[in-house]
């Protein structure tokens, strides 16, 4: 049996403490299974205001740490709790940079003391090793919040005999968000100027987080088989496609799983009624309660689609939007749950008043809802531009409601396409150069409904999917063990 592995797990948010999206869920689940195959895994996330606020116990430490942030030193405190009683969680708070409602930014932008607010918690991190006496084997770092991890442990630590065996791994969640800054900000960060080349933090003249976790990670990682392909092309690179090929020796993708102990239908606490493949008239009575609640107008043979999502470009609303009256006369009703940008919420805000019957937005994130609306809903549109994983389509599938996507990243590897005739498939998908015809495969998969049986085998096939985070924490084993060779 090879010997069991000391993992530091450092992203910016962790469900159920701090969650804007799927990273959330990832930094849970990944951790929890891993714990599960015997390793001492611990996570360590910024401490926002929400966490200080929640029924969750969260105690403090009585351990500082200081971080050396331009001309000052700032100190950190260090708090603990756990995930599912299991995997120790350490928060790293300092009011000054976390103790606020949102996480990146709020209605004027992303914040502009990003830059420091992040150089801190990457610091803070390695700080908080020493203070903990925890010498990692691995450093798993999640996005651009926690790029410099890798560059510290290769520059200002790299003779520091507390990391001597330390290596990192980096995943790339979501190549768009770069984090890319001002020059002035490396000071600031306390990183040797050489830093700052092509080789490694400078990109079109910035200082980009991303780019340092890209450049001096030991291995790179990112949410499925083919986003690690698409992110090599100029198409889908945002820039730094050149960069990941000339470390593509070192890149691989693994795809994320689904957290069954959260998101399956037989035991998630959040819905009206439980139900599983041999019960399903539990989603019936799930849909008649949501379109109660949400006071649509929904008779039995009209489908509910719904969409759970962050309001972004990346997640294809656009679409939706060219398309929304035509979507408004199918025998169909809307329910979308999201938040993100201003434009987009008008305009959904806008069409609450202009449909009232069969369309609902409902504005802000709510998790307990988004259960509920995923349960309760008969398809889940995702026609996304980009994207990584996703996770909401495999939640989907579990809870018998089939997902409508572009055939991108994880999508194109989660999602099989119905074959008519063949009872085989478990949702629909369209071409990313057709995207003109995802209004007329919407369509077709709305008049499938009426169809109970081919519907019900549809449903069956997707329920019965495993997406379970076993498979992968094995392969992320495996992926450190590589780490620790180099
Ligand atoms: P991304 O990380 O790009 O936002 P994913 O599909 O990987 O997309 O993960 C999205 C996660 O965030 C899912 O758990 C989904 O349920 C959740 N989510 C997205 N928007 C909301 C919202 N408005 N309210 C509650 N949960 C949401
Ligand atoms: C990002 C991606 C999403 C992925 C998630 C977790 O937010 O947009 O596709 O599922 O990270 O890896």
């Amino acid at each position: 049996m090879a010997r069991p592995l000391n993992i530091l797990f450092a992203s910016p948010e962790a469900h159920p403490f701090a969650k804007t999206g799927g990273l959330g869920d990832v930094s849970s689940a990944l951790p929890l299974a891993l714990k599960q195959q015997g390793h001492d895994v611990r996570v360590i996330i910024p401490k926002y205001r929400s966490i200080g606020q929640s029924k969750r116990s969260v105690k403090p430490m009585g351990l500082t740490v200081a971080v050396p942030v331009g001309t000052k030193v700032k100190s950190g405190k260090l708090h603990e709790g756990r995930l599912n009683r299991t995997v120790p969680i350490y928060f790293v708070g300092r009011n000054e940079y976390y103790d606020r409602k949102e996480f990146y930014g709020d209605a004027d932008g992303e914040f502009p003391d990003n830059a420091e607010r992040y150089i801190f918690f990457a610091r803070a991190v390695l700080e908080a090793c020493k203070a903990l006496d925890f010498q990692p084997d691995i450093i798993h770092c999640n996005d651009w919040q926690t790029g410099l991890i890798p560059c510290y442990l290769k520059t200002t630590f790299a003779n520091d005999p507390f990391f001597e065996n330390t290596r990192s791994v980096f995943s790339i969640h979501n190549l768009g968000y770069q984090g890319n800054f001002k020059k002035r900000y490396l000071p600031v960060a306390h990183l040797p100027r050489k830093v700052f080349s092509m080789e490694g933090v400078e990109f079109y003249g910035h200082f980009s987080f991303m780019k340092a976790g890209l450049v001096y990670a030991d291995r790179l990682v990112t949410v499925s088989k083919t986003y690690s392909k698409e992110i090599l092309t100029p198409e889908n690179g945002f820039g730094m496609d050149g960069i990941l090929r000339h470390h593509q020796s070192k890149l691989s993708g693994i795809l994320n799983g689904a957290d069954y102990g959260e998101w399956d239908p037989q035991i998630d606490v959040h819905i009206k009624t439980r139900y599983g493949p041999k019960s399903l008239n539990g989603k019936l009575e799930c849909r008649k309660n949501l379109a109660r609640k949400l006071s649509l107008k929904l008779p039995d043979q009209t489908p509910l689609i719904c969409m759970v999502t962050r309001l972004s470009s990346q997640k294809g609303i656009d679409l939706i939007i060219q398309r929304f009256t035509d979507l408004m006369r199918q025998d169909a009703a809307l329910v979308i749950l999201g938040a993100g940008d201003d434009p987009y919420e008008t305009f959904f805000n806008e069409q609450n008043q202009n449909y009232p019957e069969r369309f609902r937005f409902i504005q802000g994130f709510d998790e307990k809802l988004a259960h509920r609306i995923i349960a309760g809903s008969d398809l889940l549109l995702m026609p996304s531009l980009y994207e990584p994983c996703g996770l909401t389509q495999m939640y989907a599938l579990r809870y018998g409601t089939v997902p409508v996507v572009r055939r991108v990243g994880g999508l194109a590897d989660t999602i099989k396409g119905f074959q008519s005739g063949k009872n085989q498939g478990t949702g629909f998908l369209f071409k990313p150069k057709e995207e003109h015809k995802w209004f007329p495969l919407l369509q077709k998969a709305l008049a499938l409904y009426s169809k109970k049986k081919v519907w019900r085998n549809l449903m069956l096939n997707g329920m019965k999917q495993d997406f379970s985070w076993e498979k992968a924490a094995k392969q992320y084993a495996l992926l450190y063990r590589r780490a620790l060779k180099k």
